[in-house]
């Protein structure tokens, strides 16, 4: 028994980065999205908080999650009004195919009314799923991005919008513009942001070998995909979120971020 344990403690505890690779469960980093044309186009899970954020932020609660997306100038939908068509994903965490949480949207500055900004003239948004299902429970939070265009446009993708859409919240938490065409799997960053009486820290290393590197199979991949830049660089930031200030009164109630 101690022998066992010996051997195979330390090889799960160095296999864990904040997530599980939902690929070596039987899952993927690519969505499925219904009513495609053609049929069976997927979009990009290419960003992940880490399951080694601090717990505050890995709660899916307005105080948590949620007040971490505000200090990222993100919330929930206009008035709780879903538009656009639900994805799915399965984390191989061993719950299969799963709806989307929620889509978060940019609120350009306006919590309340700013996320109806951007149903209406498009911007950047995603989609979350959360790996908490029992055969991979690593409590990271798996983020579709996406920059779209305007409704009156049909909510199209812009050019390299899922690459430039990822890297977008990521100049958000540095403050200043990420180089997607020159990115590798060994950039990284760092920043802070906040919100309610909380500062989070963020660290940010971008991975390879988790989504490919293509155009095939990737929704709206006709437009988004422009001349040597596939639609999908095959890049996922990660981000592990440190909380470094909380408030004295220990709680944000005010925040209706429409997760439902
Ligand atoms: C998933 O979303 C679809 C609508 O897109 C809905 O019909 C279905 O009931 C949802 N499934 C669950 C388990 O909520
Ligand atoms: C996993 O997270 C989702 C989204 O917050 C939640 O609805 C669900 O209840 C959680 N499942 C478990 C097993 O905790
Ligand atoms: C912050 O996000 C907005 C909306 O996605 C984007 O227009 C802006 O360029 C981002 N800022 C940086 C420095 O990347
Ligand atoms: C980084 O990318 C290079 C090629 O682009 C590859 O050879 C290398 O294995 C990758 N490293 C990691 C840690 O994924
Ligand atoms: C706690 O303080 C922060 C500012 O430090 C404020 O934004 C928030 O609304 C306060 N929460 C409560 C419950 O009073
Ligand atoms: C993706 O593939 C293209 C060639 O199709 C290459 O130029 C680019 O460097 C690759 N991107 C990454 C991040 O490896
Ligand atoms: C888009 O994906 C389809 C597969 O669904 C593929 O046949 C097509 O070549 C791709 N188009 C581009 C521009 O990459």
């Amino acid at each position: 028994m101690f022998l066992v344990l010996f051997f195979v403690l330390p090889f799960f505890c160095a296999a864990f980065d904040g997530f599980f690779d939902p690929a070596s469960n039987g899952g993927s980093l690519l969505t499925s999205v219904p009513d495609t044309f053609p049929p069976g186009q997927h979009e990009p899970v290419n960003l992940i908080i880490s399951g080694d954020s601090d717990s505050d932020v890995l709660q899916d609660t307005s105080e948590g999650l949620h007040n971490y997306f505000l200090s990222l100038s993100f919330s929930g939908e206009c008035f709780g009004q879903h538009q656009g068509n639900r994805q799915q994903a399965d984390l191989g965490d061993g719950k299969g195919l799963v709806n989307e949480t929620a889509v978060i949207r940019y609120n350009y500055g306006d919590p309340t009314l700013g996320t109806c900004t951007e149903s209406q003239q498009g911007g950047n948004h995603f989609r979350y799923w959360i790996q908490n299902g029992s055969s991979a429970d690593s409590g990271a939070v798996f983020m579709a991005v996406s920059y779209e265009k305007s409704e009156a446009e049909g909510h199209d993708i812009v050019v390299n919008g899922y690459n430039l859409g990822r890297d977008y919240i990521i100049g958000n938490i540095t403050g200043s513009a990420i180089p997607t065409l020159s990115l590798t799997n060994s950039s990284t960053f760092s920043g802070s942001t906040s919100s309610s009486g909380f500062t989070y820290s963020s660290t940010v290393t971008y991975l390879s070998g988790l989504l490919p590197n293509t155009s095939e199979g990737i929704n709206h991949n006709l437009t988004v995909s422009v001349d040597n830049i596939n639609a999908v660089d095959g890049l996922v930031a990660l981000v592990e979120v440190k909380v470094t200030t909380r408030p004295s009164n220990g709680s944000t109630s005010n925040n209706d971020n429409g997760n439902s």
